[in-house]
């Protein structure tokens, strides 16, 4: 058995990414540390035996060590604080997850000498892109605080002594994507016919690929990487977010007056782009938001229990005011 440890595993793309794993390495055994903070959501874990749930933040030396005193092969991070909108309330739980968790994983993947840590970074440490697309020497211009401690985790990874790849995604779409972001937000309320909210002219542009399609990106990376490089993962799927509205308002056959221009995010980036020519790989999706539509409809369980309790303060405090 080749022993893995997956951070951030109830979370959204950690959770798809094991899955995905657990399907096509049937001698991975995959240890799950994810301290389950609001965006992580037991029901997003797989039942297999195979698959081994501890929660525990990544962030807390004593935590880390104990966890891995067995030993891993590899390591795959992808927990972290990831809402731009929160980090712009308040940056410091993004700091000590994104740059102290990533420093605290990396140390004991070195003292227990780990053959591979792949860490799970973003096309926004590039920031916005007026016209061309990042490649992997562009210089990184994070423009708010999730970026910025994204950014700073590369950079600490990148120095730690440890074989590290770094793989930057565009933005992700599919199903278990927590009701704070742009897509699963738009669905869930208009399902409820209730405002679809869009920043500003609602003309920026996000590069969008399906979580499975980033998730066998990484395994991919995992195969032909070599440690000490980074590599972009594009979806190659340029859209302004206000079509990404329209497209769900026709999917679900509700009035385009549902879409509501609100105050714009502070510092908003225009747009994202991304050269991922030195990867070699292509998604295999077109992109389409039909099934991710289909799995809110069918899963209103998960997110109406997402939606409650503390979102609904936050969403009171993020547009209580705007629409
Ligand atoms: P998410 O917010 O859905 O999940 C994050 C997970 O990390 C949650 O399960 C949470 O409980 C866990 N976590 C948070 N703090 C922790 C801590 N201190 N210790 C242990 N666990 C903790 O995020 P996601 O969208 O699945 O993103 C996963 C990774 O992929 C992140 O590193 C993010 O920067 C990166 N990424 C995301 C996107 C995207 O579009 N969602 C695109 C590119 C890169
Ligand atoms: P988001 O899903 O928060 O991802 P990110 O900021 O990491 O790209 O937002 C995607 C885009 O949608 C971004 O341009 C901001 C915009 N947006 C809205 O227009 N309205 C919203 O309510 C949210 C959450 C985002």
């Amino acid at each position: 058995m080749t022993r893995v440890l997956v951070t951030g595993g109830a979370g959204f793309i950690g959770s798809h990414f094991i899955k995905l794993a657990l399907r096509r390495h049937p001698d991975w055994h995959i240890v799950n540390l994810d301290n389950l903070t609001y965006a992580g959501n037991p029901a997003n874990l797989p039942t297999d035996p195979r698959h081994e749930f501890i929660k525990g933040d990544i962030a807390d030396a004593a935590t880390v060590n104990r966890v891995f005193e067995p030993g891993f092969e590899l390591v795959v991070n992808l927990a972290a604080e990831t809402h731009v909108d929160r980090s712009l309330r308040g940056a410091a739980d993004f700091i000590r997850t994104d740059v102290l968790g990533t420093h605290t994983l990396l140390a004991a993947a070195r003292q227990h000498q780990v053959a591979k840590f792949i860490q799970i970074s973003t096309d926004e440490v590039y920031g916005s892109l007026q016209t061309g697309r990042a490649t992997e020497e562009s210089p990184l211009r994070p423009a708010n605080p999730y970026a910025a401690s994204k950014a700073a985790a590369d950079l600490v990874a990148l120095t730690a002594g440890v074989p590290v790849i770094i793989t930057r995604c565009t933005n992700n779409y599919g199903p278990n994507q927590h009701v704070e972001k742009f897509i699963p937000l738009c669905i869930t309320n208009a399902l409820d016919n209730q405002p679809l909210p869009v920043y500003g002219d609602g003309r920026n542009i996000r590069d969008w690929i399906h979580v499975e399609d980033h998730c066998a990106a990484i395994d991919h990376v995992i195969e032909h990487g070599t440690p000490g490089e980074i590599y972009n993962i594009a979806g190659g799927n340029e859209l302004e977010n206000i079509t990404i509205a329209r497209q769900i308002c026709r999917i679900l056959a509700k009035p385009e007056s549902l879409i509501k221009f609100v105050t714009d995010r502070p510092g908003h980036d225009r747009r994202y782009a991304l050269n991922a020519d030195k990867l070699g790989w292509k998604p295999q999706r077109p992109f389409d938001l039909t099934g991710t539509v289909e799995w809110y409809r069918a899963n209103e369980a998960w997110w109406r229990k997402v939606k409650s309790g503390e979102f609904r303060q936050y969403y009171q405090q993020q547009y209580g005011q705007r629409l």
